[in-house]
């Protein structure tokens, strides 16, 4: 509470000022997959990034392809930011004080975000900026579930942009547009081999979205509480390092870890700046959970029971045995859509349906990630949201 609620407030009185927004509800949809129409914008195309290339090197390929559209993504939260504080202080400020933050982070992480700078011409602050933003705007849903032969299925919502800026004219996040050209799947190879793959945005080098092929899925979502990840991140920038960023973390489960059980436990146990939900998928019966963390520690872990009846687990923006917040229920509507699937039909093909549904389907939803572990298989498509459409 407390945190979210006022967010949520703040984004309502800002939308409703302008309109008036009924509760965009809809009957679970079916036979969306193969994805096409209106709720597709574009399936997301593939680069490789070569994890033997000296970090500052990796992304250059990549960032000198999407350039123009992280310029343009960049200029956008310029905007917003002089509409906020006209004198143009506030990114004087970014360009001035964040580059002396990227020294801070861990390697390889201060290097890529260094490469970044220097591949896209874009101010070294600024691109720090871009990957810290994780902190504040985003809300996701998250679902990994078992069907009726063993087969783990995980697939995600990235809904991202709250706040940035609404389009009256669009009924659109200008910030959430921007980012729609940035979503890239990437191959990440050691050695002309696989090590993970990932949907992500280009210039972003933390990890959101991931599978390691054979061995387990991650994604992660964003925990708000109130002594969350701003006292995390001021406590870095004055000088107390002991957490780890949170999707430093992931990329680095990702790159590193070799099973479930280890992946598990590093995601559980490693302090972070800011709260946080992992949802993690296994290779086998049973392995699939929801990671609740504090800063400190998990304070609880909800795994998949089939001996209860608990075939998927579920994570929105809220502890899952809490209420969510009524003016941002999507976690009710995308279990009514699992639970009337039901575990006989569970696939990336049904759970594309249940993340097609509105408010599942929300004016944030940058992007929808489908993961089967068994085959490696990640897929992406980016999404539009046509009215009439909730905007979180
Ligand atoms: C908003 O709509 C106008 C036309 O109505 C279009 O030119 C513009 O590109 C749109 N902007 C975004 C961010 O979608
Ligand atoms: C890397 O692997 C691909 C097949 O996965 C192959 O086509 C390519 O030739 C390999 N490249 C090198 C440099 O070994
Ligand atoms: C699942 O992962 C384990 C390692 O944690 C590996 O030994 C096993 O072969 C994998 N099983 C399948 C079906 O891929
Ligand atoms: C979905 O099914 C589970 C397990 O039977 C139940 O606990 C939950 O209340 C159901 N949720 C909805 C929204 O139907
Ligand atoms: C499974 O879902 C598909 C739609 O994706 C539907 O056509 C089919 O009837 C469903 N099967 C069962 C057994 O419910």
């Amino acid at each position: 509470m407390g945190h979210r609620v006022l967010l949520v407030l703040a984004a309502l009185f800002a939308v409703t000022s302008t309109q008036f927004i009924p509760p965009y509800t809809e009957d679970c949809r079916s036979g969306m997959y193969p994805p096409k129409g209106p709720t597709l914008k574009k399936a997301v195309g593939w680069y490789t990034i070569d994890l033997d290339l000296p970090p500052a090197k990796r992304w250059t390929a990549l960032i000198t392809d999407k350039k123009a559209e992280l310029t343009n993504m960049i200029q956008a939260i310029r905007d917003l930011a002089n509409a906020f504080v006209p004198s143009g202080n506030l990114i004087e400020l970014v360009d001035i004080t964040l580059p002396l933050m990227a020294d801070t982070l861990p390697s390889p992480f201060n290097e890529e975000i260094k490469g970044i700078a220097t591949a896209s011409g874009i101010p070294l602050g600024e691109v720090v900026l871009f990957n810290i933003f994780y902190e504040v705007f985003t809300v996701c849903t998250s679902v990994v579930a078992e069907d009726d032969k063993g087969n783990l299925v995980h697939g995600r919502n990235l809904d991202f942009g709250l706040f940035l800026g609404w389009d009256v004219k669009n009924k659109s996040w200008t910030v959430s547009e921007k980012l729609k050209p940035l979503v890239v799947n990437l191959d990440f190879k050691r050695k002309n081999q696989t090590v993970f793959k990932s949907t992500n945005f280009a210039g972003y080098v933390g990890m959101l979205t991931g599978i390691k092929p054979n061995l387990f899925t991650l994604t992660m979502n964003e925990r708000f509480s109130l002594n969350g990840g701003y006292i995390g991140i001021l406590e870095w920038i004055l000088g107390k390092r002991d957490g780890m960023w949170m999707s430093f973390l992931t990329r680095s489960v990702l790159e590193n870890a070799m099973s479930y059980e280890e992946a598990k436990s590093r995601l559980s146990q490693t302090k972070l700046l800011a709260p946080a939900y992992f949802i993690l998928g296994g290779n086998q019966t049973g392995q699939g959970c929801i990671i609740t963390r504090s800063r400190e520690l998990s304070i609880d872990v909800l795994e998949i029971d089939l001996k209860l009846g608990r075939w998927y687990v579920l994570e929105t923006n809220y502890d899952h045995w809490k209420e969510p917040l009524f003016l941002d229920d999507r976690r009710t509507p995308a279990m009514k859509c699992m639970n009337q699937t039901a575990q006989k039909n569970i696939s990336l093909k049904t759970l594309y349906d249940v993340l097609s549904t509105k408010p599942v389907l929300n004016k944030l939803t940058t992007y929808t990630t489908l993961m089967q572990v068994s085959e490696g298989k990640l897929e992406a498509y980016i999404r539009d949201c046509p009215n009439p459409c909730m905007p979180w």
